[in-house]
């Protein structure tokens, strides 16, 4: 989705907002612009297309001189991707230039307006908008001015406002859409994201709804939302640039799988201290927990999964009922949730907007949320009950691999945790899950290195046009977030299917060479998928079975196999879904698709 950046300082502003740009197309964009106040008034640059397109246009910043300035990838949602729709947008005297994610609800009634004032409008954005107020309300004071303009709009907007009567001064506006900013020294900068700062500076400001920032080389001040000066805490970022880059990998994607069992590390080691599971951050007692009468999950795609498949768990070691459900079905589905529903939010970004929503809901209705998030300071970190960060590190492919698998542990850890205070974890079961926990990050590198053939795999299955992934109970859980990594980055079609449910109808689809991925990691039910294994040969298919290491009956049954270390069944997706990953990774390669930015997809869903 879009994504902002600002900067005010003296060095030469347009190649640092044109590098963090590339920061952050990893969150998908379609056109990329800049603003930058020079000698002769405020100078935009925009292109539809790349980043890159737009550094060759402008010699890499140097044809835009100017020490502060604004920029904007842009994800089309009002307007198709052209240069002139994309941001930044001038005012008509030219001295207004902004940039804004988000959506402005009201701009089709302020457009009219605007219009019948004698404002031209020249794109087809709700964004213009803003532009044409900040003008129609210039009270000669930028701060007022900024105030009664935002005060005209409706709906989420992180805003970046550039005015050539303060040349060295920025304003950042946060509303429902996520900005930081960036504290430097004799220099400032904002963004709607901190990989774009980290290169410059780790001290971070997290703006929250209805605040905004006044920014000038010497300083940030900030204030709500009737104008009122505040005071914020500066918070250290703990991760550097590198985090952020490749290093060496071909793709982030790539790279990401092989962090996993840090990242996994990094999400437990917090959470264990002398054989117990402690959660500080949701350390509630068994009074507490026992008025929680069912648990609902809400996410969105991977994280969706995720819960779905922590549901297990989570019921098996709380014997709480647990009902996954996705946010964009749960926001308008008019919930039997209340004071005695736990839910929990899953998300990666903790930007998602239909997560946002569905949170916002149930928690009207008097659930209390527990969000599982990876982004530190984002919308549903900060508006939960209580959070339990995954420390996975940024996640920049789109596709996500470690922000899953982590969101996994977590969900582990929660659901032990939560079972045994409520003595409802047996004393001889709670070793063995804890040993296969501490276990995990092992497990998982002995998952990646079983799995180093599955390159020359790839070959077999990269031609297919529809792949099924199949398992029952826990595997099914897997065999979703598998059919998904697969479709997202390698564009072939692929379904995931309740083995049992086959012969209710997938199975007519079923013809001579369709791949079938099954998943059979659950042993109490591997007869069972053995048996939807031999139907779905007898008509022809072409079977990859992802099974634990050693485990013969598959062998025989299955064309080929990719295999996982033991793990105790309820834990099976988080080394499950490591085969799958490498897979759609490998296929997605072979046939040469843009692995790290697949088309139409964002990593931020930031709009409904
Ligand atoms: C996963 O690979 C997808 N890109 C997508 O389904 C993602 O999991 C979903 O949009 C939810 O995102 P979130 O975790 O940031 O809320």
């Amino acid at each position: 989705m879009c994504g902002i950046v600002g900067f005010t300082g003296t060095r030469s502003a347009a190649p640092l907002l044109l590098e963090g740009l590339k920061r952050l197309e990893y969150r998908g964009y379609d056109s990329a612009g800049i603003a930058v106040m020079g000698n002769e008034g405020i100078r935009v640059e925009k292109v539809s297309g790349k980043v890159q397109k737009l550094c060759e246009k402008t010699g890499d910043g140097a044809a835009v001189p100017g020490s502060t300035g604004i920029g904007h990838t842009r994800w089309a949602t009002h307007g198709a991707p052209t240069d002139t729709n994309a941001h930044p947008h001038l005012s008509n005297d030219g001295r207004y230039a902004v940039v804004h994610n988000g959506i402005i609800e009201n701009y089709a009634a302020l457009r009219e307006e605007l219009t019948a004032k004698g404002y031209t409008f020249l794109s087809e954005t709700d964004t213009e908008v803003i532009v044409h107020l900040l003008e129609m309300y210039d009270s000669g004071d930028l701060k007022s001015t900024v105030l009664r303009a935002v005060a005209r709009l409706e709906g989420s907007y992180a805003l970046g406002v550039l005015c050539a009567d303060q040349p060295d001064t920025l304003i950042a506006v946060r509303e429902a859409s996520p900005l930081i900013l960036g504290v430097g020294v004799g220099e400032n900068y904002f963004a709607s994201d901190v990989t774009a700062l980290v290169s410059y500076t780790k001290n971070a400001i997290y703006l929250d709804d209805g605040e905004f920032a006044v920014l000038t080389p010497a300083g940030i001040t900030v204030y709500d939302c009737t104008g009122r000066q505040i005071e914020k805490p500066v918070t250290r970022v703990t991760w550097d640039v590198e985090a952020a880059e490749k290093g060496g990998y071909a793709h982030f994607m790539l790279k990401e799988i092989m962090e996993q069992p840090a990242a996994v590390r990094a999400a437990i080691a917090p959470r264990l201290r002398d054989g117990e599971v402690v959660l500080d951050e949701f350390d509630l007692d068994a009074e507490t927990l026992r008025q929680f009468n069912k648990i609902v999950i809400t996410a969105c795609g991977s994280a969706y999964y995720a819960g779905c498949a922590a549901k297990y768990a989570l019921e098996a070691l709380t014997r709480i009922p647990v009902e996954p459900v996705l946010a964009s079905e749960l926001r308008y589905s008019d919930p039997l949730i209340d004071a005695h529903t736990l839910l929990i939010v899953i998300s990666q970004s903790g930007e998602t907007a239909d997560t946002i929503a569905a949170m916002r809901e149930c928690r009207a209705r008097g659930a209390k949320a527990l969000a599982i998030v990876n982004v530190v300071g984002s919308t549903i970190a900060k508006s939960a009950d209580w959070t339990l960060y995954t420390w996975a590190g940024p996640e920049i492919a789109v596709a996500t691999t470690k922000g899953y698998t982590t969101q996994l542990a977590v969900l582990f850890l929660l659901a032990m945790s939560v079972g045994r205070k409520l003595g409802r974890l047996d004393d001889a079961l709670y070793p063995a899950l804890l040993y296969d926990i501490l276990r995990l990050p092992k497990l998982i590198q002995n998952a990646i290195d079983l799995n180093h053939g599955l390159g020359a795999l790839a070959k077999k299955y990269h031609r297919a046009s529809s792949l099924f992934f199949i398992g029952r109970n826990t595997d099914w859980a897997s065999a979703l977030e598998g059919a998904l990594k697969m479709k997202e980055i390698s564009y072939i079609h692929a379904e995931s299917y309740a083995a049992g449910e086959l012969k209710h109808g997938t199975i007519a689809l079923i013809e001579e060479g369709t791949p079938v991925i099954a998943v059979c990691c659950n042993a109490a039910l591997e007869d069972k998928t053995i048996s939807n294994i031999v139907e779905v040969k007898a008509r022809g298919a072409r079977v990859l079975a992802v099974a634990f290491r050693g485990d013969r009956k598959i062998v025989a049954q299955a064309n080929d196999c990719v295999f996982i270390p033991p793990i105790h069944t309820l834990f099976t997706p988080i080394l499950a879904v490591i085969p799958m990953q490498l897979l759609a990774y490998y296929v997605a390669k072979e046939n040469g698709c843009d692995i790290d930015k697949p088309k139409n997809l964002a990593k931020s869903v930031t709009v409904e």
